[in-house]
């Protein structure tokens, strides 16, 4: 199947302190992956970034239905989208005035995707030693820290007195 990433388009929406970027493709009627976040404070925890690497559904899709829609298996992974959904979140973050944003990996993340770590890094975060905001079994923080205003004046999780 050819793939024209001139029409991908990533949307967000929120609902609460969570956002849910979606990467849409085909006149933004297929979502091919997504990245959900939670917002706290002035971070932005990105809690589970994903690209479609087959057929979504394809346990209530029939195999054989599927290549026939599709004519056969699609993988969306390292064309780029994953990257351009990553881009966006620190994109909007930093339009929001957010002073970070972080997401642990387990041992098990590591073992599947053995270029996680290195992703990251070439977007700029920062690899460090999980510490007590990292649920059990993360192994990596990992983080950006953002030059914004807000950061500035964040000691500690307190405002600077001025
Ligand atoms: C991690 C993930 C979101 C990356 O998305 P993606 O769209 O496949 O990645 P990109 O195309 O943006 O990758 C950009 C770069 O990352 C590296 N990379 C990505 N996939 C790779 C692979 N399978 N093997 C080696 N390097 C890889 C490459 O350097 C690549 O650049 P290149 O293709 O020019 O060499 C995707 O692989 C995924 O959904 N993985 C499973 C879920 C997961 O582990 N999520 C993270 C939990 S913290």
């Amino acid at each position: 199947m050819n793939i024209d990433l001139s029409d991908l388009a990533i949307v967000s929406s929120i609902n609460g302190n969570q956002w849910l970027f979606k990467a849409i493709l085909y006149g933004k009627q297929k979502s091919i992956g997504y990245a959900l976040c939670e917002a706290r404070k002035t971070k932005l925890r990105i809690m589970d970034i994903k690209i479609d690497n087959a057929y979504r559904n394809q346990r209530s899709f029939p195999k054989v239905l599927l290549d026939f829609l599709f004519s056969r298996s699609v993988n969306f992974r390292r064309m780029g989208i994953g990257t351009r959904l990553l881009q966006t979140i620190i994109a909007e973050a930093k339009q929001r005035m957010f002073s970070e944003i972080w997401t642990s990996v387990t041992k098990k993340n590591i073992d599947k995707n053995h270029f996680l770590i290195d992703w990251y890094k070439k977007q700029g975060f920062r690899i460090e030693n999980p510490d007590a905001e990292c649920p059990g079994g993360s192994v990596k923080k990992i983080r950006l820290l953002l030059q914004n205003p807000a950061s500035k004046q964040t000691v500690g999780g307190k405002k600077k007195r001025r």
